[in-house]
């Protein structure tokens, strides 16, 4: 059910946006607050009429107006939601979601907003065949959004193939898979953040300049989503995040212990920045300098490989494992050699070097890397990457849309 919850529904200008109606029908059986945008073309299709009565709520339509500006201006439109879903999305509106493009109400609310978006494509199968409607839906999902449909099937000019807009049921049970308890409910969740310190001695130790935001960022994401999320967290300067089990550890030993003790789990994200290698002449009194003798001399050993150790684990193995990671030059060859190497299933690759500022900073750029290929995703703040991946965790354990 979606009790209360607000739905933003996009309807753009094709024959499919009759269907709509039905869809807006079917949300507020569900308890969903429903607000319509129609685009200029849309209004063609079905009338604002119709939508305002079926809906219940004003429809604003794609002018600019004076009295819709003053009431709830365009951004609060885009943002005051749980989620924005564009059903039918046309071609020319995923093109434009694709390109940015901003010269209607519809599209500057679909750039302006920060909620996750579902699009439900529909439109000729020649138009959805088209390279360039591909290269755009590649862009929209890489960017975040979920897309459900077309199917196939009879079209509306008696032509046949991909291209019918998803039916009404069928985005509704999306919407409400994303919405209602929370996809990842009664999923365990298990996330390594921050660095790790390999004792020189009691004072001293190895450690690396791994802040944990975007570790502990994705935590709490994976829990707003319903999870039951455990952190290992090494040692950071950041708070425990809210509905989330943390557990604090300080070396790279101690994390895969911890991460062992929780298995099984569905998913494990390894964003912590793990030391390689640990001090394995460490000692036991801090050393002393020697006046006019030789510094001494740090031995090193290796550290386990928390990351490839999750992936193997037999049947204990989740049914995903990311892994992180750190690069400062050719990040994404370097990533794809990792995903080889190491047995996981996604690499989230950022790179670290200090002129991108990744480290400690609130902003990150990543490439998601799977068999699937590469995605490049845009520069946004470690929340938003978080978001993000967190809802690419869902629709992977649950066969949602990715
Ligand atoms: C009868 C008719 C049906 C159309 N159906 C579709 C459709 O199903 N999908 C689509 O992408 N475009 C369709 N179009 C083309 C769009 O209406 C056109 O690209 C328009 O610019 C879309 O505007 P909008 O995206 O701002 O709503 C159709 C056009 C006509 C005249």
């Amino acid at each position: 059910m979606l009790d209360g919850r607000r739905i933003l529904l996009v309807i753009s200008g094709g024959i499919a946006a009759y269907k709509s109606l039905e869809l807006i029908r079917r949300l507020r059986e569900s308890g969903a607050d429903v607000r319509c945008l129609l685009t200029r073309n849309a209004e063609n299709f079905v009338t604002p009429l119709s939508v305002q009565t079926l809906s219940g709520n004003r429809v604003h339509a794609d002018t600019f107006s004076l009295t819709d500006e003053h009431e709830i201006g365009h951004i609060t439109l885009a943002r005051d939601c749980d989620m924005v879903v564009v059903a039918p999305c046309t071609a020319n509106l995923l093109a434009k979601m694709a390109t940015g493009l901003a010269d209607d109400l519809a599209s500057t609310a679909l750039l302006v907003t920060d909620k996750p978006i579902l699009v439900a494509p529909a439109m000729n199968f020649r138009m959805w065949g088209h390279p360039a409607t591909q290269a755009n839906l590649a862009t929209v999902k890489a960017r975040g959004a979920a897309v459900i449909g077309p199917n196939a099937g009879p079209l509306a000019e008696g032509e046949s193939g991909v291209g019918r807009m998803a039916e009404p049921a069928e985005i509704a049970a999306a919407i409400e898979g994303r919405l209602a308890a929370g996809p990842l409910k009664g999923l365990r969740a298990l996330v390594t953040s921050g660095p790790t310190y390999e004792a020189i001695d009691p004072v001293r130790f190895i450690g690396n300049r791994s802040s944990g935001k975007q570790g502990h960022a994705l935590a709490a994401a994976l829990a707003r989503l319903g999870a039951e999320v455990t952190l290992i967290s090494g040692p950071v300067a950041l708070a425990d995040p809210a509905g989330v089990t943390t557990v604090h550890v300080e070396t790279a030993r101690e994390m895969l212990g911890a991460a062992l003790a929780r298995l099984p789990v569905d998913v494990a994200v390894c964003a912590a920045a793990v030391a390689d290698w640990t001090v394995s002449n460490a000692s036991k009194e801090k050393r002393k300098k020697q006046p006019g003798g030789p510094p001494p001399v740090i031995e090193l050993a290796p550290n386990p490989d928390i990351l490839a150790t999750l992936s193997e684990r037999g049947s204990a193995r989740p049914q995903l494992v990311v892994g992180f990671a750190a690069e400062t030059e050719t990040v994404v060859e370097h990533a794809k050699a990792k995903l080889a190497r190491k047995g996981c299933d996604w690499i989230v690759a950022n790179d670290v070097s200090p002129a991108v500022g990744t480290f400690g900073g609130d902003f990150n750029a990543v490439h998601l890397i799977s068999q699937a290929g590469v995605e490049d995703w845009p520069r946004c703040s470690k929340a938003d990457v978080a978001e993000r991946l967190a809802w690419r965790i869902a629709d992977a354990l649950t066969g949602g849309h990715p």
